[in-house]
């Protein structure tokens, strides 16, 4: 008996020491639950409310910690997620191949949540907003659409197009929980020479402001904000004057007057502001003798002031950093020069430290900190974070669908460029008996992607999902076709019954350039490498007619080798799908590409101004493309 009424007793306790550990816990004061204000429903968090009456609430609610952690982005790798809520850190971003392990949508999904999840566990619960560049498609997750990057976009002249990818990338970017893209880049190409060219449109003001509208339109329509980006000057450096490592162009000084900046640099973010640009991101460049992350009269005054803008402006990678060796002297700058938000990357702990010591000391006034958190707040509540906060992960079954690929593939056929058609080389009879190919750039989705795809600089290999070139040239060639492949071009083995060797009716030689991304990519001398001129010329012994197709960033200088193949097209960097490239080889579909920058002959025509002064004219000019 004892033994039961024993076993009755201690569960008594047990139920009554349950009892206290709960009341404890609801009554704690470090309980985990969002805790957003003393009301429940405090006019922030009124979607009904005008925008900025639910600003001037909370930043009335914010204290000065908190203010300074909204203008504070992280690098993902660098975080502790414990920090999140209780600095209210504004931001996290994935740098060029900031992605999870393993890289799929899903978990790219998953850990943008994990991440917000903390933002709104804060004291006020302001959602973080999650950046990433997904400069040609969401580029750093593998099995995402790949575009064509820029350069080939601007080659299609098609605004509709560009709203349209706007549209598709932006979704592939919710599906993962991303709202905010840092692109389009807004730069206007003076010298090709630049790592960064394929990042652009091209070199023409107008083509760069209406390309770059549209894509804004399209990809703020679905709900994904974008950057413009770098503002100002960024494509107008003079090659030696960057002091960034050994980059020669990639961070250095816009040597333009102020009329120059403004006409040819400055035009597009007006057009982007128009479009609905609501976040610029600031350049490495410099202009008027500083950097542009200290440029406080084209921030404050001009962005900011002449132009009206009400958003906020984010810093590049480190970019405040670059003002003064001087971390405080640096940060007060950049910050008094109007820049909102710094993209710190790493160090957030000092960042913060470093501005509450600068208000403290008077330095930054709490009317300029509240001035950047006004913006940054501001565009959170339009952006609808607070109402929604993770995206759309009904989305991710669009990721990479055929739906997606084929826009894609649109945008490959209509960014190639026909330079030159001889011997009627193109189209490509579909009754031909043999085609030749050669060239590392066939068969290799790296290459074809460039820089910005999975990793910052991208690589060669099988790096994601999508088709080659080569594959699309074995899918439409015709069924008595026989497609033989030689990366390096050694046919010797294709002999007939008699042994005597065969000869291609065609000689496809893809080649171009190794991706890099910016200013790695800076170069010298831009010109078609030594050895893919070997490549064209062993062909030329195999094949009745040779085409090349270029797969570079840029324009290469190929004026001494034209004459040695009946055709060259400009094919740029085409992304995942590949088969756009045969699409048109083989005459499916009009080459309909014109050429958004001007192709020089030679050294002595870059930059842009030199080609411009030389009346030999260059070898193709802008707007060049034949159709046939
Ligand atoms: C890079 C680039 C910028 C990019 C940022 C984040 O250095 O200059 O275009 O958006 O860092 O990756």
């Amino acid at each position: 008996m004892t033994h039961q009424f024993y076993h009755v007793r201690r569960w008594r306790l047990f139920t009554f020491l349950l009892a206290c550990i709960l009341l404890l816990t609801l009554a704690s004061p470090f309980q985990t639950a969002p805790v957003r204000s003393q009301d429940d429903n405090p006019p922030y968090l009124n979607p009904d409310l005008p925008v900025e009456e639910r600003v001037e609430d909370l930043l009335a609610r914010m204290t000065l910690e908190e203010k300074v952690g909204q203008m504070t982005q992280v690098e993902k790798n660098s975080i502790n997620p414990d920090d999140i809520g209780p600095l209210g850190i504004g931001s996290l971003l994935s740098g060029g191949g900031g992605y999870p392990t393993p890289n799929d949508p899903e978990n790219w999904y998953q850990m943008v949540y994990e991440f917000q999840n903390e933002a709104l566990n804060s004291r006020l619960g302001i959602p973080l907003i999650y950046g990433v560049d997904a400069v040609h498609g969401h580029n750093n997750v593998v099995g995402a659409t790949i575009f064509p990057h820029q350069i080939g976009l601007g080659a299609t002249h098609n605004p509709a197009l560009l709203e349209q990818i706007g549209q598709v990338v932006g979704q592939e970017m919710l599906a993962t929980g991303i709202p905010w893209n840092f692109a389009p880049v807004l730069a206007v190409v003076q010298d090709l020479r630049w790592g960064r060219t394929y990042e652009s449109y091209g070199q023409d003001t107008a083509l760069v402001s209406e390309l770059a509208a549209a894509y804004i339109r399209g990809q703020q329509s679905v709900g994904v904000y974008v950057s413009a980006k770098h503002f100002v000057g960024d494509g107008g450096t003079v090659w030696g004057t960057s002091t960034t490592g050994n980059y020669m162009l990639d961070q250095g000084v816009t040597e333009a007057d102020e009329e120059t900046l403004r006409a040819i640099h400055l035009a597009p973010y007006q057009a982007a502001l128009d479009a609905g640009a609501r976040i610029v991101m600031i350049s490495f460049s410099s202009w008027g003798g500083m950097k542009m992350h200290a440029q406080s009269y084209l921030i404050n005054d001009v962005l900011k002031g002449e132009m009206g803008f009400t958003g906020f402006t984010v810093s590049d990678w480190a970019g405040m950093d670059q003002i003064s060796s001087n971390y405080y002297d640096a940060m007060v700058t950049g910050i008094n020069a109007g820049v909102d938000m710094n993209m710190v990357p790493y160090d957030y702990h000092r960042f913060i430290n470093t501005v509450l010591d600068a208000v403290d000391q008077g330095d930054i006034t709490e009317a300029r900190i509240d001035e950047a958190v006004r913006r940054i707040l501001r565009v959170k509540f339009e952006m609808g974070l607070f109402e929604n906060p993770f995206g759309d992960d009904t989305l991710l079954a669009d990721v990479g669908s055929e739906a997606h690929r084929e826009l894609a593939r649109q945008a490959v056929r209509e960014s190639l460029v026909l330079l030159q058609n001889e011997n009627t080389a193109l189209p490509i009879s579909e009754d031909a008996t043999h085609i030749f190919v050669s060239g590392m750039q066939a068969d290799n989705i790296g290459l074809q992607c460039g820089g910005w795809t999975i990793e910052w600089q991208g690589r060669a290999g099988a790096i994601t999902e999508g088709t080659t070139i080569l594959e699309g040239i074995e899918a439409v060639a015709g069924e008595n076709t026989t497609v033989t492949y030689s990366p390096a071009g050694n046919f010797d083995d294709m002999t007939d019954a008699s042994g005597n060797p065969v000869k291609a009716e065609y000689g496809i030689v893809v080649v171009g350039e190794a991706p890099y991304a910016e200013g790695l990519g800076d170069v010298e001398n831009p010109t078609i490498a030594r050895n893919h001129v070997t490549l064209i010329e062993k062909m030329r012994e195999r094949a009745d007619k040779v085409i090349v197709v270029l797969v570079s960033g840029r324009p290469l200088l190929i004026t001494d080798v034209l004459d040695q193949a009946d055709a060259w097209v400009a094919a740029w960097l085409p992304g995942t799908e590949g088969q756009g490239v045969a699409d048109v080889l083989f005459g499916d579909y009009p080459f309909t590409g014109r050429l958004s920058f001007a192709w020089p002959r030679n050294l002595d025509q870059i930059p842009y101004d030199a080609l411009l002064a030389d009346a030999e004219g260059p070898l193709f000019p802008m707007g060049f493309g034949l159709e046939q």
